[in-house]
């Protein structure tokens, strides 16, 4: 999340700084300006506490997140914006789906846009841009999506106005959310910004598509593998514990699938989670460690490998490719059943679909490995800096099994690290025009 200065310190912080101003002012020495000095201080102090009880916002919620404190409704809708919007979302072909997309300037949901877009359907993008991850890279994602005729609309999910007026003109059948917080370490450093995201605007999506929407549209959204935390049994099966998060981000999306039961219980929504374990491809995520390897094994830099404590297990993540996760998407999408909720958030019409699925690749591969690959990608060897894993959010191993979504909808992830990191690799270079000994060219 790109966060504004903190304005936590508004209206208290600063009239005390301006008293302590005010104060050491030499002015305040004869009797009349003082007089009128206090008279003014008054004046201030009654202003603010009018302003202050009109506006609780102002003191809390706007201060604690930073975010876009006033609906960007009005200052965006156009006629010219609603034909975009319409357009966009209007599928090509007659079976064709039409789909909100929301972290459509993200990696995964730029990926999922374009392959929904192809196969005819109609789809709308939605993203904040925020600045956890360079939003330069953003931009050109939402170019690419615009020359394939999506358009994405640049707001925050909780501006809940905006996506009522989405909702207005356009009935989705299906949302596919992936806008979210994500990252385990840096929920240390900016823990609001996981329950904005991934709770409050969850929260704030589930009650349009529940009491506005119409019809209520199916949801399939992004959970996360996290979810499994200090679980031991593997490979991680659906059925597996969840509630022991290792890290803020975990346990957001842990919140998110208790959350997602309780508007399929009260409204009768459709909802499929879907945990991710560690995607990866062209166009992916800088903040992440095949990512930022990369990067740095390119420049010389010196990278950080985390190694288990001594007589543990190796480190590993069942990387998955980006097209293996997009057809996981797609599938999740085709099989999800329309919401049995009455628009108006009335009573359902009966139980509706609520479901989870790992989408993995089921090989683990360690850190030290991925490495190699990437060494042997760029002609370059890397320099390391192996430390002990620090507990502050990773888990030391995850592994998908993915029978479920295999049995569901036929996923069945095809493609091995190596291939997929070089098709990254062929992207990074290409993206980024960097010069490299050799590129390997797999074919598609
Ligand atoms: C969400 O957005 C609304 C405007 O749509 C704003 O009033 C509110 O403060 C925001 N809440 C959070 C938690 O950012
Ligand atoms: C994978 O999960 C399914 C249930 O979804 C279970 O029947 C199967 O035994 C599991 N496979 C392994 C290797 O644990």
């Amino acid at each position: 999340m790109g966060y504004p200065p903190d304005t936590t310190k508004t209206s208290m912080e600063r009239y005390n700084s301006y008293l302590r101003r005010v104060n050491s002012t030499k002015l305040i020495n004869t009797p009349t300006s003082k007089i009128l000095i206090r008279s003014l201080l008054l004046t201030a102090v009654i202003i603010l506490i009018f302003f202050t009880v009109n506006n609780p916002n102002l003191s809390s919620s706007s201060s604690s997140t930073g975010h876009h404190p006033r609906s960007l409704l009005s200052s965006l809708v156009t006629s010219d914006w609603e034909k975009s919007v319409r357009k966009s979302s209007t599928p090509q072909i007659p079976t064709g789906i039409s789909v909100l997309v929301t972290g459509a300037a993200g990696f995964v949901g730029s990926h999922c846009a374009l392959a929904l877009k192809k196969r005819g359907d109609g789809v709308l993008g939605f993203d904040n841009f925020n600045s956890y991850y360079d939003p330069s890279l953003k931009r050109s994602r939402q170019n690419l999506l615009l020359r394939h005729e999506i358009f994405t609309v640049d707001a925050d999910i909780n501006d809940s106005d905006l996506l009522k007026k989405i909702f207005d003109l356009v009935p989705f059948t299906h949302v596919l959310h992936l806008a979210a917080q994500a990252g385990v370490r840096y929920a240390i450093k900016n823990p609001q910004s996981y329950i904005h995201s991934n709770i409050a605007g969850f929260v704030n999506l589930l009650e349009i598509a529940a009491k506005h929407a119409d019809p209520p549209p199916a949801i399939v959204w992004a959970s996360s593998s996290s979810v499994y935390g200090l679980n031991t049994a593997n490979p991680f099966s659906e059925l597996h514990r969840t509630d022991r998060p290792a890290s803020l981000y975990a346990a957001t999306k842990k919140a998110g699938e208790e959350i997602a039961h309780t508007y399929n219980h009260i409204y009768g929504l459709s909802l499929t989670g879907l945990r991710f374990f560690t995607v990866y491809g062209p166009w992916g995520r800088p903040d992440m460690a095949y990512f930022s390897f990369t990067k740095d094994i390119l420049n010389g830099k010196t990278i950080t490998v985390f190694e288990a404590p001594h007589g543990q297990k190796e480190i590993a993540r069942d990387f998955t490719f980006i097209d293996d996760v997009v057809r996981g998407c797609l599938g999740a999408l085709d099989t999800a059943e329309k919401s049995s909720g009455v628009p108006g958030g009335g009573k359902k019409k009966g139980p509706a679909q609520l479901r989870v699925y790992n989408l993995g690749n089921t090989s683990p591969v360690p850190v030290s490995k991925l490495v190699s690959i990437l060494e042997g990608l760029l002609s370059k060897k890397a320099k390391k800096n192996v430390v002990s894993m620090p507990g502050n959010g990773d888990v030391p191993y995850t592994h998908a099994n993915v029978s479920l979504a295999h049995n569901d909808f036929g996923y069945k992830p095809t493609t091995d690290l190596t291939m997929g990191l070089a098709k990254f690799v062929k992207w990074y270079v290409g993206y980024y025009d960097v010069k490299i000994k050799q590129v390997v060219d797999i074919e598609r």
